[in-house]
């Protein structure tokens, strides 16, 4: 008889960074044979570009949608109103599907097996009390950067060695107390939830609560190469049972799938992309367009968009800007005086398949907020940075990219146009040369790694015999 395959039920956090990573994931667990049922909330699930072609090409991906109880405007971005909303209507939706799957595959004519585990997103905690309720094996997947997450699983030893709260206000003070991080980080790179007077402050205590409950899972899984990541890693080693790095997940997707993936992974959208934008990089000289993306969170206020819109048009350089309806509460008109230089030089989308963008032979270099998923993107690609930082784990990407990895120049907090401009300059100018022979290294060895014998390719197959034996 055969073997009946494992069933993973995946939440991501309902926001789109996090839900492409989990969906590349999704289809490489279903590529492997394994029945996935991978859960939206009711308005992500409307708007998932493509569902019915990965459902076609992937026969045992199922999609299931749960309600978030939130208004049908709200916005739905990283705020506390989705935070209460997780915990209060996704939760019980959640727990209510997994007892109806459970169910259904009792009956005997059932084609889905029961569910073998749940895979959730590590800011997505409640997932543990119902797993443990259910009595399935948890697996977290952590989205954003590791280096990050490692900095969050030290916080309390940060505020018991009186690092945390800062004791001034000079954020250039080193942090010392995060092993395999020394020398790199410093205060400015912690999230916002640490500058705050007190240790016990609701913000900083909810993050470390938050952090510490993901040592409750079976498995702890990272979008890296290990590699890249190893000193943070073999620490945190310490603290989980297993720990599976598979990335880039979108990469180790391309190489597993093939050329089918490109279009599929970027289904994982939930944006429909301008692909006008195409022809008009293939119009463009080699390696002269500089492309700009704050990613999906990051808000601007208009005079921000104005100094980057001076400096882009400045530089001289033409520019692919994806300026999100949602980045601003300003208009998006194009400024007058920048009227002619935007026509000139510059293309201007809402959303782009990135993926794509970054791959084009026009491309020369990427202006970005420093989101872990775009980071990965940009180095397998191999296109040099210029790093705004200005959330969450954004910081401490910065710092890597630029002093460490060296693959990215630094933009200030504070920016103007004219350090834009000149930023933009230097990276498509004088310093491309430099920063290009260390990003050859590094994507090398991302590339090298979802390759067949590379780290992420062999992880993966390990964490599916590790899913395969957890069935019982
Ligand atoms: C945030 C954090 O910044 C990130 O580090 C964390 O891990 C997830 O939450 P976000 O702002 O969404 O992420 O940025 P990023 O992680 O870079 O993800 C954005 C995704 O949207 C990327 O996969 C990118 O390819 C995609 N994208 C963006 C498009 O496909 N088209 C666009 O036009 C812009």
């Amino acid at each position: 008889m055969a073997m009946k395959q494992p069933h993973v039920v995946i939440f991501p956090f309902p926001l789109q960074g996090h839900m492409k990573p989990l969906l590349c994931l999704a289809q490489l667990l279903c590529h492997a044979g394994l029945h996935v049922t991978y859960v939206n909330t009711h308005h992500n699930h409307q708007r998932l570009a493509n569902r019915q072609a990965l459902s076609t090409h992937f026969p045992t991906l199922h999609f299931e949608s749960i309600s978030d109880g939130l208004p049908e405007d709200d916005p739905r971005t990283l705020n506390s109103q989705l935070l209460i909303a997780l915990k209060t209507s996704i939760r019980p939706h959640f727990g209510e599907l997994l007892k109806t799957i459970s169910l259904k595959a009792e009956s005997n004519d059932a084609l889905v097996p029961p569910p073998s585990c749940i895979m959730t997103d590590g800011l997505v905690t409640f997932a543990f009390d119902v797993a443990e309720e259910l009595e399935l094996p948890i697996l977290s997947f952590n989205v954003p950067c590791p280096r990050y997450l490692w900095t969050c699983l030290c916080l309390p030893k940060l505020i018991e060695n009186g690092q945390l709260p800062f004791q001034d206000d000079d954020m250039n003070v080193e942090i010392t107390g995060v092993p395999g991080m020394e020398g790199l980080l410093h205060r400015q790179d912690l999230p916002g939830f640490c500058r705050v007077k007190q240790a016990d402050h609701p913000s900083l205590q909810f993050a470390i609560n938050e952090t510490q409950t993901l040592k409750r899972a079976s498995a702890l899984i990272l979008d890296t190469v290990y590699e890249l990541d190893a000193p943070c890693i073999s620490h945190m080693a310490l603290m989980f049972p297993k720990i599976y790095t598979l990335g880039p997940l979108h990469a180790l997707l391309n190489s597993q799938i093939g050329d089918m993936s490109r279009g599929l992974a970027s289904h994982g959208s939930l944006w429909k992309s301008d692909l006008n934008c195409m022809t008009w990089l293939d119009s463009q000289p080699s390696k002269s367009v500089i492309y700009v993306s704050f990613g999906t969170l990051v808000h601007l206020t208009r005079a921000q968009v104005i100094e980057f819109w001076y400096g882009l048009v400045n530089s001289g350089n033409p520019f692919l800007w994806v300026m999100r309806s949602d980045i601003t509460s300003g208009d998006h008109q194009i400024p007058a005086e920048l009227e002619q230089g935007t026509k000139e030089r510059g293309y201007i989308v809402d959303w782009v398949s990135q993926e794509e963008v970054l791959a084009h032979k026009s491309v020369g270099g990427f202006l970005t907020h420093s989101g872990w998923n775009s980071t990965l993107e940009s180095i397998v690609a191999g296109l040099p940075m210029i790093c705004w930082p200005n959330l969450g784990d954004q910081y401490i990407i910065s710092r890597t990219v630029c002093r460490q990895w060296k693959i990215g120049l630094q933009l200030n907090e504070n920016c103007d146009r004219s350090n834009i401009e000149s930023m933009v300059q230097t990276l498509m100018g004088p310093k491309r040369e430099e920063i290009q022979s260390s990003m050859d290294a590094i994507s090398k060895l991302a590339r090298d790694s979802v390759a067949e014998g590379g780290s992420s390719h062999n992880n993966l197959e390990q964490l599916i015999e590790y899913i395969r034996n957890l069935q019982h």
